[in-house]
């Protein structure tokens, strides 16, 4: 039946006065909010990092046929170890990370409906009650909320003031927490830090549980940065995590995924849900992923625009953190809110995020870049609002450090022990 069909007379509404207070709702969970980054119809958005190339009409089309074919047994339930898709992924990781020295598997690579659902898994099988996952700020707003979600108690360190990861710090905090999960970010979210393997090294051989080194935008990183993934012959208990939702222009389709060790995969595959990645996801998925030609040559373009607008902010007066991903940290501005509102008033959505004073940015077309400059010279004609920083958020010599940015980068609110 198709078309609007007016409800019966005697058809009962489902009870609109009833309001989360008035359920069984965890303790935990009271006062907690939805993920919400907002998905306003603005003319230009670069708010979510996302890739802003759709795919071209022949894969569109490849896609499409891949998933006709899969619909034709969708009687029935999908390949739960989908090797296929996971050999595919593995061919790509090999190939994007380490000069091909890395061989990865199958059964050495695990993915699920967006890198997302990878993370919640990973802690669902490492974290837990009485369990501690620790990270270090700023970083991706979403892993404490996979904490939460999990029981697993969440500790945060800082990062340094030029966003990187102070390893004396990090050994410190591990010693003293004793994570069974540390998450590392890199790049990172929101600043664009590309962590050396010094670090990661480090953490490593300090860490009691899991390293999860989440590369979501490992694809942007600048020539000569390494991927934790050639770390890991030597290192059993590291986990690098990845997405197709950036670099493969397929945030839509959700896909992300993991490469570790095989003991890493079968523990992913004792709390997965039951078929939890459907015989349409691999399909689209698979298809998407053989035509990668096309989306990578796109990734150039990204980081070359990326890097033009990190010169373009400093050459009119504004901070910009260097950057490995596909979005710009930049600032500083003494109210950020109001120059971000100032943007959208403009049509140009970006995103209110990182610490005090900073925005961030995601590479968009080279319209879109372009309204975004017109814009933000418009909003913030002076540039920095705040003592300036050079590069990746080191203050000037001389600066005035009284803003209290100058030896760490996440604000006191960002830090300290969660549940
Ligand atoms: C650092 C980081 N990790 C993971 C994700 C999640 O990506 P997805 O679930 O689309 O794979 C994001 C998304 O923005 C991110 O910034």
């Amino acid at each position: 039946m198709t078309g609007p069909h007016p409800a019966p007379a005697e058809t009962a509404s489902v009870p609109a006065d009833i309001s989360l207070a008035d359920l069984p709702l965890r303790e935990d969970l009271r006062g907690e909010q939805p993920y919400g980054a907002p998905q306003p119809d603005v003319p230009v958005r670069l708010n979510v990092n996302e890739n802003p190339y759709p795919p071209s009409a022949t894969v569109i089309a490849e896609i499409a046929a891949a998933v006709a074919e899969a619909t034709a047994s969708i009687n029935r339930y999908p390949d739960r170890e989908f090797l296929a898709l996971r050999a595919e992924l593995g061919r790509f990781l090999t190939a994007d990370s380490g000069g091909g020295l890395v061989r990865l598997e199958p059964e050495n690579i695990w993915a699920a409906n967006g890198s997302n659902e990878i993370m919640q898994q990973l802690l669902q099988a490492f974290g837990g009650p009485g369990r501690t996952a620790l990270s270090f700020a700023p970083t991706y707003s979403m892993y404490p909320e996979y904490a939460r979600n999990t029981h697993t108690r969440w500790v945060v360190g800082h990062r340094a003031a030029d966003f990187s990861i102070d390893t004396a710090h990090a050994v410190g905090l591990i010693s003293q927490h004793r994570p069974s999960v540390v998450i590392l970010t890199s790049p990172n979210n929101p600043t664009g830090t590309a962590l050396p393997l010094e670090t990661v090294r480090a953490v490593l051989a300090i860490a009691p549980g899991v390293v999860i080194v989440d590369e979501a935008y490992a694809e942007f990183r600048r020539d000569g940065v390494p991927s934790a993934v050639s770390l890991l012959p030597a290192h059993p208990r590291l986990i690098v995590t990845r997405t197709m939702s950036k670099a493969f222009a397929y945030a839509g389709g959700r896909l992300g995924y993991l490469a570790a060790t095989r003991a890493v995969v079968d523990a992913v595959r004792i709390v997965r849900l039951p078929y939890h990645l459907s015989a349409v996801a691999q399909a689209a998925a698979h298809a998407a992923l053989s035509h990668r030609s096309e989306a990578l040559a796109r990734v150039q373009d990204l980081r070359s625009a990326r890097d033009d607008t990190i010169t373009w902010l400093r050459e009119h007066g504004f901070s910009a953190a260097d950057s490995d991903a596909n979005f710009v940290l930049f600032g500083r501005f003494r109210d950020r809110h109001s120059r971000w509102q100032g943007l959208l008033d403009r049509g140009v959505l970006i995103r209110e995020t990182g610490p005090d004073g900073w925005l961030r940015v995601s590479v968009g077309t080279t319209a879109e870049m372009a309204a975004f400059r017109a814009a933000l010279l418009q909003v913030a004609p002076g540039g920095n609002e705040l003592p300036a920083v050079r590069d990746n958020g080191r203050q000037d010599a001389g600066a005035d450090a009284a803003s209290g940015s100058a030896d760490r980068a996440a604000s006191p609110a960002d830090e300290g022990v969660g549940r």
